[in-house]
């Protein structure tokens, strides 16, 4: 029996898999098990930052293996300490980390954060929850409810009862909904799976001031653009706001499961003892291997050159976008976060594309996401450039 009828046996079967078993992984490409190679222009979405196998990331991995691969939070970690100032440098005002696994889970304990500042405040009527149309925060119950988005959350109704759909941009929209029990909004500053859009810095702006002004909690999911990938360690440092609770995960642990809340001033101190946890969360080989990560990108200024290679992208994209002005409609984004908005749906062209060596993934319906690896260069750039081009004609 083959792979694919094996899966379809044993597995509950939620993915649409492509119908290829990859063998290895190298740098940028990716090989499956007839010998073909792929440039890899997805990273395990939005994670496999630094490629397959970067050798310093192995080598921390296997070092963190050799002293201990788990240990209870009831113990102390070098791996989680370093990892947590490192993250807390990035987020500067000493901010405090929570340590969990995935990004759901980080979203979670960020809304379960802003709401026990609230009953610490003695407000416990203040639950709510506002997020947007076409956001993507997590497939748990809490943080679907807050994922506004039909095909996700249409066979879960009712939904958690108090999450609240604003529209992303519209901060109209947003003040409409604000009453006294409004705890917290949570907002991708640039939506993922919503089809790579990119937040208006007056809307984030704007966003700020409502939370000031009612004393509202504001969550920034970075779990798809931080980490360096648009730029900036979180895409929200494209404005000068400052959320208070900041959510990563993917590219954190270089690879293995690792998912954090970053907690600014307004909340940093509010849980205490037995108010969260998690059995492996901040694991600590995850840790090791996110140091190691987080190392090589500083050593090699990966994630300033991010923004290079954007817009070496962007600027191939838009050359093509003047020869075929009926194919593509929008190209948008930030560093290596691109969405090509096509006329048609795009899941066939994600076969053509696989076809001609290249893997890559629609979103939205119509959008071609770009999320390669920050390590791609100039050529792979012109590589992916010509088979779009190719397959366009
Ligand atoms: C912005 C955003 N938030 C949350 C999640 C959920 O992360 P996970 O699949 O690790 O639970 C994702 C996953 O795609 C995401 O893109």
């Amino acid at each position: 029996m083959d792979f694919i009828e094996l899966e379809e046996r044993y597995f509950i079967n939620t993915y649409k898999r492509i119908p290829i078993m990859i063998e290895r992984g190298e740098g940028v490409y990716l090989y499956d098990t007839n010998g073909n190679r792929y440039l890899d222009f997805l990273s395990g979405i939005a994670v496999m930052a630094l490629g397959y196998n970067h050798p310093e990331v192995i080598e921390a991995i296997v070092k963190q293996a050799k002293r201990y691969i788990h240990l209870s939070n009831y113990y102390y970690m070098e791996p989680q300490i370093e990892l947590a100032e490192k993250l807390v440098m990035y987020a500067n005002e000493g901010a405090k980390v929570f340590f969990g696994n995935s990004g759901s889970e980080a979203n979670e304990g960020a809304i379960k954060l802003a709401r026990k500042y609230f009953v610490k405040k003695g407000e416990k009527e203040r639950y709510k929850v506002i997020g947007f149309k076409n956001s993507f925060h997590g497939r748990t119950i809490a943080t679907l409810a807050a994922t506004w988005q039909e095909k996700y959350q249409k066979d879960y109704i009712p939904l958690m009862p108090s999450f609240k759909e604003a529209l992303f941009n519209d901060i109209s929209s947003v003040e409409a909904l604000i009453d006294d029990e409004v705890a917290a909004i949570i907002v991708e500053p640039i939506q993922g799976e919503g089809g790579i859009q990119v937040a208006d810095e007056k809307f984030l702006k704007a966003l700020r001031e409502l939370c000031n002004k009612y004393d509202i909690i504001l969550i920034a999911d970075e779990i798809q653009a931080g980490m360096g990938r648009t730029g900036k360690f979180f895409s929200y440092e494209y404005t000068d706001i400052k959320p208070d609770i900041v959510t990563v995960a993917k590219a954190l642990g270089g690879g293995l499961p690792i998912s954090a809340f970053i907690a600014f001033s307004k909340v940093k101190d509010v849980f205490t003892y037995g108010d969260h946890g998690s059995t492996f969360g901040g694991n600590p080989v995850a840790a090791a291997a996110s140091i190691a990560t987080i190392d090589v990108m500083e050593k090699e200024g990966l994630i300033e050159a991010n923004i290079e290679k954007g817009e070496l992208l962007i600027k191939g994209l838009q050359r093509i976008k003047e020869k075929y002005p009926k194919k593509i409609k929008d190209i948008r984004g930030k560093g290596l976060m691109i969405g090509v908005e096509l006329y048609e749906e795009c899941k066939d062209m994600v076969g053509a594309f696989r076809e001609k060596g290249i893997l890559l993934n629609c979103t939205h319906g119509n959008v071609i996401r770009l999320l390669p690896p920050y390590i791609i260069e100039e050529e792979h750039i012109n590589t992916f450039l010509n088979i779009f081009e190719d397959i366009l004609k």
